[in-house]
């Protein structure tokens, strides 16, 4: 398999094939904690750590490139997170000699987590701008803060135009190829949007000043420390990252729902069905109980309106609605406008709780109170539906 991405730089890190659960995020085809070495005429770098457990991976990578870890100068670490950091104390021990290169906020963060291993470590200290010299290769450094952590960084190697772009523009597609120019463009922008809704969605004006800086470096490469290296697409990335950091959306409705007795699954699909009737409407209908929260959120990262219905349930809504409006709450997708729906057998409570945190995201409602009916609905109110689905789309041409 090919590690060299150009010239004395090569990928060494390591491949989680079944991970499916991405700390409470779902993974469709398994997650990779990419590190790479950087081989100058005079010093050798490793640039990022990996999760704990995948260490001898990572250093039998490094191996086969012809290092030996007592040979590493300096490990660099752009970001804390533990799917990065968790195999430091390991690889550290390992590298004896490295200065271990970051921030001051990295530093602080993994003293944090790693308290007796960080105290062996000798830490250099750098800042924006800064460099490190390997010779005949350069390593410089670029602050990115809160993309995806306060002391989230990136790197860049002038001599050969190669950023290691730490979680920005990161996807979990996995594939055999190093680098974008012979897998399937459309696949890897897939995993592209699915990472940055469920990861860096809330984080958009951070990301938007990450990509900003990013776009006045010249790149030939961007390395991420998931998935796999841009090269001949770096404009698809970025003008993709541009579009969603600006809360940019498509005409689409997103209709969601759940369901006790079948009633508010009637009225989710009346309510698809008048949106359906807008021309050239996207529409998505999905049963939040048969359907990943993080794929949900990924349909909605580019929804204009969202239309969501839940029986009331125990005076709330539905335990399952609750779980997605956690996520929508939390990870703010650029939704204009919304629509609240749904069956109950005596109080609309459920409903009405639901409009309300819909309501308090600044969503524009489409009506000042759910639609709601007792028991099953009639044809009147599945008409009613449709026709709420209807204006819902519409509002997105307005
Ligand atoms: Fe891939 Fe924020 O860690």
């Amino acid at each position: 398999m090919r590690t060299e991405i150009c010239e004395s730089i090569y990928r060494i890190g390591a491949v989680d094939r079944l991970c499916r659960e991405f700390h409470g995020y779902s993974v469709r085809s398994g997650v990779t904690y990419n590190s790479y070495l950087v081989r100058g005429t005079d010093k050798t770098a490793i640039i990022d750590g990996v999760k704990a457990g995948f260490v001898a991976e990572q250093l039998a990578n490094l191996r086969a490139c012809g290092v030996e870890p007592a040979q590493v100068d300096f490990v660099i670490v752009n970001h804390a997170e533990a799917d990065h950091a968790s195999g430091l104390p390991q690889l550290m021990a390992a590298c004896e000699r490295a200065e271990l290169v970051c921030d001051a906020k990295c530093e602080k963060t993994l003293r944090g987590y790693y308290t007796d291993a960080a105290m062996t470590w000798k830490f250099r200290i750098i800042k924006e701008g800064d460099s490190v010299s390997l010779g005949d290769l350069t390593l410089t450094f670029v602050e990115t803060p809160m993309a995806h952590w306060p002391e989230s960084m990136a790197t860049y190697v002038p001599e050969r135009k190669l950023l290691f772009s730490m979680d920005a523009f990161g996807q979990h597609y996995l594939t055999y190829e190093l680098t974008d120019e012979n897998v399937p463009l459309n696949n890897v922008l897939a995993e592209l949007r699915h990472y940055y809704a469920n990861i860096l969605q809330p984080l958009g004006a951070t990301t938007k000043a990450a990509v900003k800086k990013i776009q006045n470096i010249d790149v030939d490469y961007i390395c991420p420390s998931h998935g796999i290296i841009w090269h001949k697409h770096i404009n698809a990335a970025i003008d993709a990252y541009k579009k969603w950091t600006a809360g940019i959306t498509d005409r689409k409705t997103v209709v969601l729902y759940d369901t006790m007795w079948n009633s508010t699954e009637m009225m989710a699909e009346a309510v698809a069905r008048g949106a359906s009737e807008v021309d050239g409407m996207n529409v998505c209908l999905f049963h939040v109980r048969h359907t990943p929260t993080s794929d949900i959120m990924d349909e909605l990262l580019e929804a204009g309106a969202l239309a969501f219905g839940s029986p009331t349930q125990n005076t709330l809504y539905m335990p399952e609605v609750g779980a997605v409006l956690t996520d929508i709450r939390g990870l703010r997708p650029a939704i204009k406008h919304a629509f609240v729906f749904g069956s109950c057998g005596w109080t609309p409570t459920g409903q009405a709780l639901l409009q309300d945190t819909l309501a308090a995201m600044c969503y524009k409602m489409l009506t000042e109170k759910p639609l709601t009916c007792n028991w099953r609905p009639s044809p009147e109110v599945l008409q009613s539906c449709r026709d709420a689905g209807h204006q819902l789309a519409q509002q997105l041409d307005k």
